[in-house]
């Protein structure tokens, strides 16, 4: 193929990249997305400080604008996320106990029914395993409302909608290391437990290289019975080119790697500012890095 989307496909995946709705009215930036990608993620715009600003009132205008973009020209919509620690309104940051889960769970069933059957792979939790070598949750409001509070997020989701593939999500967990076992040891117990599970997303912010047991990792999940996908890829360092090349063709030898998700479009798009960890430069040119992928798919 001679576009990302197009030589993905042909090999039975996806190729994405995250966007903002606000980005939609410049010609570059659009003209880039609908030529070269197949997937969108909201950079934003399905966060629950976006999707439910004040308490049981919903506002899906800026995600809508995002989706109708992306089915009305047959691009799958991966949905982030149903529950962070991060990006809460202020309403939910104030609550505890009881109160957050209740909200917690009807958030997520509201916002997975309103898009039922458009959401591709929704992102149920965002980032709830801690850093360094514990294994364990990390420390936030929701944690503190009970242990079971992913597996309550899975269940509602799941029956909000049922044809969605249902994520779990991180970052620092592309090699093999304490937070993605701790991970590993979730999503085995999860499929021993019957809670529905479908897919682990890897982040994948890197700096110069891939871990060199990336796909060694990918492949430990894929082998409990998920789909693994990379969720939010960008590079940063010298590395660059080389390193997406890589992340690409790890994914191409795992058979449940579905598909890649860039976290943005142009190295100005990004949310690594001055890092330059993207596809494109700042005028819509395609970077050596695009071409390593190119080359890789
Ligand atoms: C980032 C966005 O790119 C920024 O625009 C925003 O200010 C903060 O969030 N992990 C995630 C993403 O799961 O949602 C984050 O996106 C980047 C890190």
């Amino acid at each position: 193929g001679t576009t990302l989307g197009a030589s993905a496909a042909e090999k039975g995946r996806y190729y994405g990249a995250a966007i903002a709705a606000g980005k939609l009215g410049d010609s570059v930036y659009t003209g880039i997305l609908n030529r070269e990608f197949n997937s969108v993620t909201a950079e934003n715009e399905m966060k629950w400080d976006a999707t439910e600003p004040s308490q049981g009132r919903f506002s899906y205008a800026n995600a809508d604008r995002i989706v109708n973009h992306a089915r009305s020209r047959g691009m799958l919509v991966r949905g982030h996320a149903l529950l962070w620690h991060q990006q809460q309104p202020g309403w939910a940051q104030s609550l505890s106990g009881s109160a957050l889960r209740n909200a917690a769970i009807n958030h997520v069933t509201q916002v997975a029914t309103y898009y039922r059957g458009k959401i591709h792979s929704w992102d149920v939790v965002n980032e709830a395993f801690a850093d360094g070598g514990g294994g364990g949750r990390r420390d936030s409001n929701l944690q503190r409302t009970g242990n079971d509070w992913i597996e309550a997020a899975f269940r509602a989701a799941r029956a909000a909608d049922p044809g969605a593939k249902l994520c779990y999500n991180d970052y620092n967990t592309d090699g093999i290391n304490a937070k993605s076992t701790g991970i590993y040891n979730m999503v085995r117990d999860f499929k021993a437990r019957g809670v529905p599970i479908d897919c682990v997303g890897f982040q994948s912010h890197l700096t110069n290289s891939a871990p060199a047991d990336y796909q060694a990792n990918l492949q430990r999940f894929a082998d409990l019975g998920v789909d693994v996908q990379i969720t939010e890829l960008d590079i940063s360092g010298a590395g660059q080119a080389t390193a997406y090349g890589a992340v690409t063709r790890a994914c191409l030898a795992v058979a449940r790697c579905t598909g890649i998700t860039v976290w943005g479009i142009r190295d100005t798009d990004s949310w690594r500012t001055g890092q330059n960890p993207l596809l494109f430069d700042g005028n819509g040119g395609k970077k050596a890095a695009y071409t390593a992928v190119l080359n890789a798919l």
